[in-house]
């Protein structure tokens, strides 16, 4: 076959190929056009999954009745002039290739109507590229894309949808990203006669929690804290989940980079870094975020799609954001309900929650590491006492909250005198305000410490809050004593590739700091002199070949403090406060003032949590008072 210029309506169906895969995709593109033209409201219609017709209205400036046909040529945008614009380019299309790729794989009619002419305009495509005038048409300001039979001339295409159903789900679930990014923007999804979203504008920060939790449920609003810390031009703001909301599945993560959904290697692992001392394992988190970053540092022409985007400054963003959600995390406090995110009235809590006060301030206070040793060791006596070697708690905890069983009669009677036993509150030593969690009345079955706070009752998994202690204070007191080196008997050699050995020296600070001491003997070859005193037994070969590879990758790695972390995390939980162990009034009452005072209480060193509070209305609705 001799070489042949494509006619234009193949090239646009192979460009199609990349941009328009399903009808989700389509609405994905017609949705960002419509942002881009400045709506403020958008509706959108739905027939069959979107196979059958694509409807999408907005009351943007509109497309003028003489740039109809060049909306809908390839390579026409107004979007960016040059590589310059291109660079800087803040609006989600630059490339020109949506509509004529749309219009290629289907039936397309496009009316708009601007500001200052009287009469809207339709022009219909049938993906030839060769168009016939605009006709007149009634149109309020703004601009209608119909689109119908999509992949109508391309059965190969057509074959791989899926059902109406699932079509429709994954249409639904680019509607819904969309909407958490343009929070201002009134929108609408109705599927044949089913009206599907209405969202409302949101104004204020309270319209967009309600927003949040309409789109990913009122549980996760309720468990999440909202954060907004801008620092060396960047600036990080939205819900992270707690926790104790983390999700069987990376279901729940939004990701925004200047308002772009993205998905990104560096932004999961950094995410994944800032919960990995406080994540039951295997669980993942959830969260709705916002990366504001000068459009010159991020390239967003890295994916046909647009879904990827490539960092100028990678390592800077994955430290940023490594920093500010573990800060954001280890400031999570046991406090009032005040600044709670406001649960939609719809919301029924049917269980006890967690209420955390979300504080951004906070965030600009950095954490001290400069405990004093005399304080820990304090700690510790206070804690010695109290520490014996009971069985560990097992079952009842070990799964994390288990649903309690029905009070029996022989429960009650075992429980009566040690509640009734109890000593009365012990408020002398406070301000006169109650703290947030409150003044211990009771122990139960050497588990739980309860208490009586201002909203009601506090119960504590009394184990896993002293590991959770523990652990932070063993953290701190490491910190503070620099971390201990210990050189090897025989230095252990290992061969490593060149860029390896080189990123080893790079680090060599960085290395030393943790307590290693690295050198390089050959291009292809390191040796290890000397390693943490605390990770003499582990496998310290493995784990400077995976820092190296984590190094490479990502320009940072936490791995070492993870491995020494672990050793302390087993430490702390053979040195905590074990169950069947009796506590006094006071004792228990200093370990309750202990969690306000220290970073991620709300968990216990496995991401279980560690207290959980019941109001006096949720007690009150267990025996229906005041029905
Ligand atoms: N809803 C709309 N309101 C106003 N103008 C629109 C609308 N949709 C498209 N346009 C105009 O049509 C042009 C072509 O749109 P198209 O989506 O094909 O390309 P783009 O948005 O510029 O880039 P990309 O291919 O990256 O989406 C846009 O640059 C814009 O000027
Ligand atoms: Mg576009």
């Amino acid at each position: 076959m001799s070489i042949k210029q494509l006619p234009s309506h193949l090239v646009n169906q192979i460009a199609a190929g990349e941009v328009v895969e399903r009808p989700a995709s389509v609405v994905k593109e017609l949705l960002e056009n419509s942002i881009d033209a400045g709506s403020t409201k958008i509706e959108i219609d739905i027939e069959q999954g979107g196979v059958k017709r694509i409807r999408i209205r907005d009351n943007g400036k509109g497309i003028p009745k003489g740039e109809l046909a060049l909306a809908l040529s390839r390579h026409a945008t107004s979007k960016i002039e040059s590589l310059d614009d291109l660079e800087h380019v803040a609006s989600l299309g630059f490339r020109g290739e949506a509509l004529p790729s749309i219009a290629s794989v289907s039936r397309m009619t496009v009316s708009s109507r601007t500001e200052d002419c009287e009469q809207g305009w339709q022009l219909m495509d049938d993906g030839q590229e060769i168009f016939s005038d605009p006709e007149p048409t009634a149109h309020a300001k703004g601009t209608t894309i119909d689109v119908r039979d999509l992949f109508y001339n391309v059965p190969a295409r057509r074959k791989f949808l899926k059902t109406e159903n699932t079509e429709f789900k994954h249409l639904q679930d680019v509607v819904q990203k969309i909407s958490l990014s343009n929070f201002q923007i009134a929108i609408s999804l109705r599927h044949g006669q089913r009206s599907v979203l209405a969202l409302q504008p949101a104004k204020e920060k309270a319209g967009a929690d309600r927003r949040v939790a309409e789109i990913c449920g009122p549980a996760f609003m309720e468990q999440s804290l909202y954060l907004d810390y801008e620092a060396a031009g960047l600036k990080l703001w939205g819900w992270v989940g707690l926790p104790t909301f983390s999700r069987s599945q990376a279901d729940l993560q939004y990701f925004y980079v200047n308002g772009r959904i993205i998905r990104d290697r560096i932004v999961t692992h950094a995410v994944r870094q800032a919960y990995s001392d406080v994540l039951y394992h295997g669980r993942h988190p959830a969260y709705v975020l916002f990366l504001e970053i000068a459009p010159e540092k991020v390239d967003v022409n890295a994916h046909p799609t647009k879904h990827e985007v490539r960092f100028r400054e990678a390592r800077l963003v994955h430290d940023f954001l490594y920093r500010t959600l573990h800060q954001a995390l280890a400031d999570v406090r046991p406090n009032d309900t005040q600044d709670a995110p406001e649960i939609p009235s719809q919301q029924q809590p049917n269980s006890a929650s967690f209420q955390y006060q979300t504080n951004q301030q906070k965030l600009n206070i950095p954490v001290s590491n400069n405990i004093p040793a005399s304080q820990v060791a304090e700690q510790m006596a206070i804690y010695g006492r109290m520490h014996e070697a009971g069985n560990p708690i097992t079952a009842a905890t070990a799964e994390g909250v288990t649903r309690q069983p029905p009070l029996s009669d022989d429960f009650v009677k075992r429980m009566a005198p040690q509640v009734t036993a109890a000593m009365p509150v012990d408020t002398s030593s406070s301000t006169g305000e109650t703290p947030p969690l409150g003044f211990a009345v009771a122990q139960l079955h050497g588990i739980y410490i309860l208490a009586e706070n201002a909203e009601g009752l506090v119960v504590v998994d009394m184990h896993a809050a002293h590991e959770r202690i523990t652990y932070e204070h063993l953290k701190k007191s490491m910190a503070n004593d620099n971390v201990r080196s210990q050189p090897m008997l025989v230095p252990q050699s290992l061969a490593v590739s060149q860029k390896e050995a080189d990123c080893s020296e790079e680090f060599s600070e960085t290395f030393q700091k943790l307590g290693f001491e690295l050198n390089r003997l050959s291009p292809e070859q390191v040796t290890i002199r000397a390693v943490p005193s605390l990770l003499k037994d582990s496998n310290v070969e493995q784990l400077v070949r995976d820092v190296l590879s984590d190094l490479l990758e990502h320009g940072s790695s936490q791995r070492i403090e993870q491995e020494m972390n672990e050793i302390l995390s087993t430490m702390a939980c053979h040195g905590s406060v074990r169950a069947n162990h009796r506590l006094t009034i006071p004792e228990m009452n200093a370990l309750l003032r202990d969690m306000e005072r220290t970073e991620r209480s709300g968990q216990c060193n496995h991401g279980r949590p560690t207290w959980t509070q019941m109001s006096i209305d949720q007690l009150d609705k267990l025996f229906m008072r005041g029905q």
